[in-house]
């Protein structure tokens, strides 16, 4: 995959556009054991995400979409790949209400078995989410960072409390809260 213009300049303008950081990748793949899934996707991440090179270097099966990639995929409109089993990223925080209302959209059509979302620790507040997350605490996991992440972007840089929401990840079965 080429270098892509408007991609490259989305992430010098856009404040949505930071960089998760490698060490943050490397924890969440080791803490739900990824090897064992069979058809991943990154619903926002281009060809520079650690989510995708890491996955490559794992030689994992997955497909990495993005707004600005070449057939321009929406989340909110773009279809996961067939038999996905998860879907993993760190999405823009100023959609996050949206984000989340879709993914378990997405469980309940069965289009994806699970997912794990990035977001700041503030996802746990408002009555609107705490109301959704109740509906499917069944099989929720919680992963509370301990330290806030340093986030890069091109121009400015933030650190933010941030956790892992997950929904029916196996590996998070027996301790569905952690601090990592
Ligand atoms: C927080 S950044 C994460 C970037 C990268 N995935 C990573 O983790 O390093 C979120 C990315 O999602 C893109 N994005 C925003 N809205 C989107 C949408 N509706 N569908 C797909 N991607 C979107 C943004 O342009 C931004 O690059």
């Amino acid at each position: 995959m080429g270098t892509n213009l408007f991609y490259e300049a989305e992430k010098i303008v856009s404040r949505d556009h930071v960089a998760t950081p490698r060490f943050v990748v490397e924890n969440i793949y080791s803490l739900i054991d990824i090897p064992t899934f069979k058809s991943l996707w990154f619903p926002f991440n281009h060809y520079d995400s650690q989510f995708k090179l890491m996955a490559d270097e794992l030689k994992l099966k997955y497909r990495a979409t993005h707004i600005f990639d070449d057939l321009g995929n929406d989340f909110f409109t773009t279809e996961p790949p067939p038999n996905c089993d998860l879907m993993i990223s760190n999405p823009p925080f100023s959609e996050q209400n949206r984000i989340i209302e879709r993914s378990f959209e997405l469980i309940k059509e069965n289009k994806i078995q699970s997912f794990a979302l990035l977001l700041p620790l503030a996802t746990l507040e408002t009555e609107k989410r705490a109301n959704l997350f109740q509906q499917f605490e069944d099989k929720l996991a919680i992963l509370i960072f301990k330290k806030r992440i340093k986030f890069l972007g091109h121009t400015s840089s933030f650190n933010r409390g941030c956790c892992w929401i997950c929904y029916n990840i196996p590996a998070l079965k027996e301790r569905p809260i952690q601090w990592v």
